[in-house]
């Protein structure tokens, strides 16, 4: 009897020690992200859960605060006092920022490894490599561009899904006239640009685009077509709520969801919240590229930070790998409302509106009409884009003209560029 409990409790032990070895076998990872609305926690725990079920330990470090303003702040005081995390939700520029203060380790075994020149759209990855070498892998493809709508809503006033912005305000007036908030609105800078951009590239198209929130080119900052962009702005402003003032912006997903209001322009993170809470696209609520050709590209991705602790650079690789892996790629974007950024990914599970993102993604890289998103710190560095964000915040909250915007738009982004 004695022998049999030894027996067990060795067993036990055993068990333990090969437990937290295998834990520790796969290492240690601390990820800083602001991914914490219903679809965005979903998804990132799909990450956590696969990082963990291949014997690896998570430690999660969510900075909430849509658009992720809030945590490139608490990312900063953390490298300043020296005490990075393992890995951050990170962008474009900002990897590239990062990596030229030499804190970013490169993960270019596993990428070589893996090829993943070979499974991402070349925009991708080069946005990925500092000096030729991965820095980050990138978790999924986002479309900024998208319009949302109640459709129980829109039949109140016997109204179609527009294609184009003046298709949009007459629905919007109809709305209005019925007693119904046409466009549900967070009113925070990023949210405010983030409908400047969508409406820059549907009323100016993507060369326009490149030029003005890529290139900052002064002629086309201070167009007339900015100009009219920033009339249908207006537009847009008249057609939010009296409480719109500093929403999130998946508290207006929600004013779509339960029909307070008609549309929603954001990113398709927002269908995350849709299908978090059950909704099914195309009976519930419905997805169109918002009016103009093109296609705003917003790719969240993990970058690896320089640690001296083995087990947290261990973790480093078993996070890029599992990142880039087929599984995690299908899994986390069913639910993120994006696509999977690994293009071998096959998109039969994927619903209606991702198939459309998908198709629009090729077609708009074939014709060189796919452009990085401003708002979402895909295509300046974080001081332009917050002359960006400045003025048309401004805009947004005042009775500013559209020429004074233009003209101050156009000062400032000189200004910051220097
Ligand atoms: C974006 C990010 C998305 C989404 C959104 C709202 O910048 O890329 O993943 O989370 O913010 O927080």
């Amino acid at each position: 009897m004695a022998y049999g409990r030894l027996s067990l409790v060795g067993a036990c032990a055993a068990g333990l020690l090969l437990s937290s070895t295998a834990a520790f076998a796969q290492g240690e990872v601390e990820v800083l992200h602001w991914w914490t609305s219903g679809g965005e926690a979903k998804a990132v725990g799909e990450l956590k859960d696969a990082y963990e079920a291949q014997g690896g330990t998570w430690v999660d470090s969510p900075i909430a605060g849509g658009g992720g303003d809030a945590a490139m702040t608490a990312l900063r005081a953390r490298v300043v006092a020296g005490d990075p995390p393992t890995a951050v939700q990170l962008k474009g520029p900002g990897i590239q920022e990062w990596a030229e203060q030499g804190v970013l380790a490169d993960v270019s075994d596993v990428a070589s490894e893996e090829n993943w020149d070979d499974k991402l759209p070349a925009v991708l990855a080069d946005i990925m490599k500092y000096d030729g070498e991965y820095v980050a892998a990138p978790v999924n493809i986002h479309r900024v561009d998208w319009l949302w709508a109640n459709p129980e809503v829109l039949a109140k006033v016997d109204a179609e899904m527009p294609t184009t912005w003046d298709e949009f305000n007459a629905v919007a007036d109809k709305l209005q006239e019925a007693g119904i908030t046409p466009l549900a609105h967070g009113g925070q800078p990023w949210q405010d640009a983030t409908l400047f951009e969508v409406v820059a590239l549907g009323v100016g198209g993507p060369d326009f685009y490149r030029k003005a929130l890529v290139e900052l080119d002064q002629d086309a900052l201070t167009s007339d077509t900015m100009v009219a962009v920033f009339d249908q702005l207006r537009k847009l402003r008249g057609y939010v709520d009296p409480n719109f003032s500093g929403r999130e912006w998946n508290l207006a997903t929600q004013m779509v969801m339960n029909g307070e209001a008609g549309f929603q322009i954001m990113g398709d993170w927002a269908k995350g919240e849709f299908l978090a809470a059950g909704q099914v696209p195309g009976e519930d609520f419905l997805c169109a590229a918002a009016p103009g050709d093109g296609f705003i590209l917003n790719s969240d991705s993990i970058a690896f930070f320089k640690v001296r602790d083995e087990e947290q650079q261990k973790g480093e690789k078993v996070l890029a790998s599992l990142i880039m892996s087929p599984d995690f790629q299908e899994s986390f974007n069913l639910a993120k409302g994006s696509i999977p950024a690994n293009e071998n990914v096959p998109m039969d599970d994927f619903d209606h509106c991702a198939q459309t993102s998908k198709e629009d993604l090729e077609a708009a890289i074939e014709s060189d009409s796919l452009v990085p998103s401003m708002a979402h710190e895909m295509a300046v560095p974080r001081s332009v884009r917050g002359e960006f964000l400045d003025v048309v915040t401004n805009f947004f909250n005042s009775d500013m003209s559209s020429e004074d915007a233009v003209q101050t738009l156009a000062t400032s982004i000189d200004r910051a560029r220097l």
